[in-house]
């Protein structure tokens, strides 16, 4: 039989023909056409990952670990001291803000004032990155037909997930007006008896907003009352200039704490990206469904990556703040360049490693003024349409780039921005 181009055609689940490819992944495929066979020398302010080496002490982690035998099948549900780490890092800081009555005393605590606030054996899941633990958690979550919650400009996968879990995405906008600042009045109005789960990204890619501990608390109280969970996408919450803030767990109330999913990773804050390690933290109840569902998924975490993670947690600090002190200078220098580009402004990034630039005083969608980028000045930047509704108008540049190509990219864009608004 002749093969169908028709890529809806044969017996391909609905879910799945819902889903669109990501159009950052369009952008990042065209730029790989230009690229191939040719000498274009082009600047990528596309991509979401760290240009830092991983730390040389994390990677001997992993190759020790691999030769002394440990490449075996580990638990689902992760190596007991990599979710050791995680509760750990869980409890940091959050002494003073959580109640004396959700403290547990566990006799293998490490240290006598410490109380694990999160067992590992029973709260804590290590996933193939934050990508599952998003993913499985709302697969746990949610059922058909219910509704997942997403204020956007957001990254696409917890709208992608929701669809594959067969569940509807309702996308919420918050005010580019005030900076893309998370409105908690939005995200409660948008929660209703058919929300399973609602997602507050903090700090937010595309937008690099933090979302503030008075609209965290709204938000888990509305959900709450729904019997519904907050899932918490906190990938970047060590990647921010200011304080780091706190959980969205430890600001919930403790009766509603257990309607808070942490998702974690490696990625962002250890350069790991490559190494796919990530964790869900959450209520016993749900950890255990996830870890049953893993067997159908990826059985466990490549088991010398974990024992890499383990080493990013329990080992010495000192490379993640070199890297965001490398990032916090990066981002003022961007910041000054397009603040000296008439006609395009941006939120000033509390986290992460990108800033969302208004370009709405260019011609036609974001796709587009993003395609002419790469066509005509060799500079690669995610459509602003790619982040959900509120996202048009907008482009995302990551700054995770060496200041020489922020020079570059920086100079390109503004020549673009100058000629097409006849600026020159
Ligand atoms: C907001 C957000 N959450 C989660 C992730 C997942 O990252 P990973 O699967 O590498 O942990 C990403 C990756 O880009 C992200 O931007």
């Amino acid at each position: 039989m002749e093969e169908s181009s028709d890529p809806t055609a044969g017996r391909i689940s609905e879910r799945v023909r819902a889903i669109e490819p990501q159009q950052i992944r369009v952008l990042f495929d065209l730029a790989a056409e230009a690229e191939a066979g040719s000498d274009r020398d082009l600047v990528h302010m596309e991509l979401g990952e760290p240009d830092f080496d991983t730390p040389e002490h994390v990677v001997e982690a992993a190759s020790e670990a691999a030769r002394a035998g440990r490449t075996n099948y580990t638990p689902n549900a992760g190596i007991p001291e990599l979710r050791g780490a995680i509760a750990d890092r869980h409890a940091e800081g959050s002494e003073q803000s959580v109640d004396s009555s959700t403290e547990r005393e566990r006799p293998d605590a490490p240290g006598p004032e410490r109380e694990r606030l999160v067992d590992p054996d029973t709260e804590v899941v290590v996933t193939t990155g934050g990508v599952e633990a998003i993913y499985l958690a709302l697969l746990a979550a949610a059922d058909p037909g219910e509704e997942v919650v997403v204020p956007t400009p957001a990254w696409p996968n917890p709208i992608s997930g929701a669809r594959l879990a067969g569940a509807d995405p309702v996308e919420v906008p918050m005010p580019a007006e005030r900076g893309f600042e998370p409105d908690p009045d939005r995200i409660v109005d948008a929660i209703g008896p058919d929300t399973a789960v609602v997602t507050l990204t903090s700090p937010s890619n595309p937008t690099g907003r933090v979302v503030s501990p008075d609209a965290v608390q709204r938000v888990v109280a509305a959900a709450a009352d729904h019997d519904a969970y907050v899932l918490a996408d906190e990938v970047y919450r060590e990647l921010t200039y200011g304080e780091t803030p706190p959980r969205v767990a430890d600001l919930a109330d403790p009766g509603e704490r257990e309607w808070v999913l942490s998702v974690g990773s490696v990625s962002k804050t250890y350069a790991m990206t490559g190494w796919r390690v990530g964790w869900l933290v959450g209520p016993a109840d749900v950890c255990g469904q996830v870890t049953k569902i893993r067997e159908s998924t990826t059985s466990c975490v490549n088991t010398p990556a974990q024992y890499a993670a383990l080493a990013a947690l329990t080992g010495p600090q000192a490379p993640v703040q070199e890297m965001k002190a490398a990032f916090g200078e990066r981002r003022e220098y961007v910041l000054d360049r397009i603040d000296a580009i008439p006609g395009v402004s941006c939120p000033r990034p509390e986290g992460t490693f990108y800033v969302f630039v208004d370009v709405s005083a260019l011609d036609g969608p974001s796709m587009d003024v993003a395609k002419r980028l790469l066509a005509d000045y060799d500079l690669v930047a995610a459509p602003g349409s790619a982040f959900g509704a509120g996202g048009e108008g907008y482009l995302r540049f990551s700054f995770a780039n060496s200041p020489d190509r922020l020079e570059a990219g920086f100079d390109r864009f503004e020549a673009m921005v100058r000629a097409e608004l006849d600026e020159g």
